[in-house]
């Protein structure tokens, strides 16, 4: 597919996003709990499928404003495991959502450079669901700007057991020992393998739980919950998010002291430093 230009910030966005890259770190990945459309929708006493429909414009701006940034990681909680027990209804018309929002989305991914990748039980969806995701991440997959992750009947606690299976399986076969069994390798055979893990999770709808997301992943990402619903959460709250996550310490189990020694001097980023001292390296 040929790429046109892509979609430009307007001046004062552009301000923003400036003002937002000379205060601090524009986090790598960010990692988003999408909550609060049902709530959005019957506060508006429409039915909840309107707010997964509004829900889609939430995540174009999300997505347009992340690439914009230089984020280089988004992953958006889609679909999880346990929205298959949602009313038959409302999940057809979630796949159904997903599939328009594909077919539709696609054209204007690829002309921002944005590269489409998905992680969780891809082979529950529905077929045409499967076939659409296949295409779009194959016209995206040369593309070098923002990756957008989709979390699509994926949970945590299911990735970790596929990951164990298949480690278990090579310690079973003899192709690796029990002792060679450490953090890297399970990193390794998650849906993340290759993927930073995520800077900062945003959960919106004003709830303060993880829900089964990337459980292994978030261990040191910084959480800020967003009172907003999901249909109403544009780039400016993206924004504060991320001046939030700006303010804050990270200090991956360390003490402050120890951080500031790390963080001064030197060309690679504070996390490489801060693990570096953890692990020794
Ligand atoms: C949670 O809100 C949201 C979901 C289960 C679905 C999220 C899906 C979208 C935003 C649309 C499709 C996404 C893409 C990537 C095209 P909820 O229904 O649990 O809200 P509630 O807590 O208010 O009930």
């Amino acid at each position: 597919m040929e790429r046109e230009a892509p979609n430009k910030p307007t001046e004062a966005d552009k301000k923003l996003q400036d003002e937002l890259r000379a205060s601090g770190d524009i986090p790598a990945h960010i990692a988003i709990i999408m909550d609060g459309n049902g709530r959005w929708a019957k506060q508006r006493s429409l039915p909840r499928v309107a707010g997964h429909r509004q829900g889609v414009s939430s995540v174009r701006d999300i997505v347009e404003a992340c690439g914009q940034l230089g984020v280089e990681y988004l992953t958006l909680y889609a679909f999880s495991t346990e929205n298959w027990n949602r009313p038959m209804d409302e999940v057809s018309t979630l796949m159904r959502l997903l599939l328009s929002s594909l077919s539709d989305e696609t054209e204007r991914l690829n002309k921002n450079n944005v590269h489409l990748t998905a992680i969780g039980d891809i082979k529950k969806l529905p077929i045409e669901v499967q076939e659409k995701l296949a295409e779009s991440m194959s016209i995206t997959q040369n593309n070098t700007g923002l990756t957008l992750n989709l979390a699509l009947s994926y949970s945590g606690r299911w990735e970790i057991m596929e990951a164990v299976k298949e480690i278990a399986g090579k310690v079973q076969r003899g192709e690796i020992t029990l002792d060679e069994i450490n953090e890297s390798l399970l990193s390794n055979n998650l849906t993340t393998a290759g993927m930073p893990e995520p800077d900062l999770l945003i959960r919106t709808g004003g709830e303060y739980r993880v829900s089964n997301f990337m459980l292994w992943q978030l261990a040191y990402s910084e959480l800020y919950i967003s009172e907003s619903y999901w249909p109403e959460f544009d780039r400016a709250h993206l924004y504060e998010a991320i001046r939030d996550y700006q303010s804050r310490e990270r200090r991956f189990g360390l003490v402050s002291e120890q951080v500031r020694r790390r963080s001064n001097g030197g060309e690679k980023s504070l996390a490489t430093k801060i693990y570096e001292t953890i692990t020794g390296a």
